[in-house]
């Protein structure tokens, strides 16, 4: 019987080496038979991401709340697509999702808009079953090529979203020390992404987030 795909998915703050770990783990499952696909959110490339991308350049401005929303439709709108690769076997690494849609939202702290509030729009995504928590202090990321070009990218503001990760830490998350050398961090990586390709977790249906 065909073994549904895995889910693996890659969070933490910016600049913490997601990209980079995401592209070594792809470049190995595809020496495999795991048939991986590369994923990112916000995927920049339809018409709520280009909206998106917008608004993170600083283009254009948009209200606190309608913007939490329309990272999360970007990733309704890619739902029935994530779970078709799945059950046809087609692992897919992603480049963060609706943690990071929590994280960065609380981070505001807007009146009335607190975790329940955010986690709505996400119900019934598919659920990840690895999460890979890059934990990275602010202050390195800050020093990272490139940072700072963002509308987020505020030492200050990534304190935030940083605790925020650490209230959010459920199953299936494992955290990784994103200060080591990337060779370091990519076996620490692939010790976890083995650990769940032998398991009996990808023996179920897909798993739904929030239900
Ligand atoms: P990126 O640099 O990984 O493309 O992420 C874009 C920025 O958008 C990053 O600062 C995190 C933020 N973000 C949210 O605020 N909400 C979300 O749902 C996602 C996926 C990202």
């Amino acid at each position: 019987m065909l073994q549904r795909g895995a889910f693996i998915l890659f969070e933490g703050i910016d600049r913490s080496g997601k990209t980079t770990q995401c592209n070594k783990l792809v470049e190995c499952l595809q020496k495999s038979e795991r048939k991986p696909e590369h994923w990112r959110f916000p995927d920049r490339s339809t018409e709520l991401g280009k909206v998106i991308n917008n608004f993170l350049s600083s283009k254009v401005e948009l209200d606190d709340a309608a913007v939490h929303l329309v990272f999360a439709a970007n990733r309704r709108e890619k739902c029935k697509d994530m779970f078709n690769k799945l059950n046809s076997g087609i692992s897919l690494v992603v480049d963060r999702y609706s943690y990071s849609g929590m994280a960065y939202t609380l981070a505001k702290d807007i009146p009335d808009m607190d975790q329940q509030w955010c986690m709505m729009p996400e119900r019934g995504l598919p659920e990840p079953d690895l999460v890979l928590y890059m934990r990275v202090s602010p202050e390195v990321a800050a020093s990272r090529g490139g940072y700072g070009e963002e509308r987020y990218e505020k030492a200050e503001f990534q304190k935030k979203v940083a605790a925020n990760f650490d209230m959010l830490k459920g199953k299936n998350w494992v955290e990784i020390d994103a200060g080591q050398p990337i060779q370091k961090i990519h076996d620490e990586v692939m010790k976890a992404v083995d650990d769940l390709y032998s398991s009996s977790r990808l023996s179920g249906p897909v798993g739904k987030l929030y239900t």
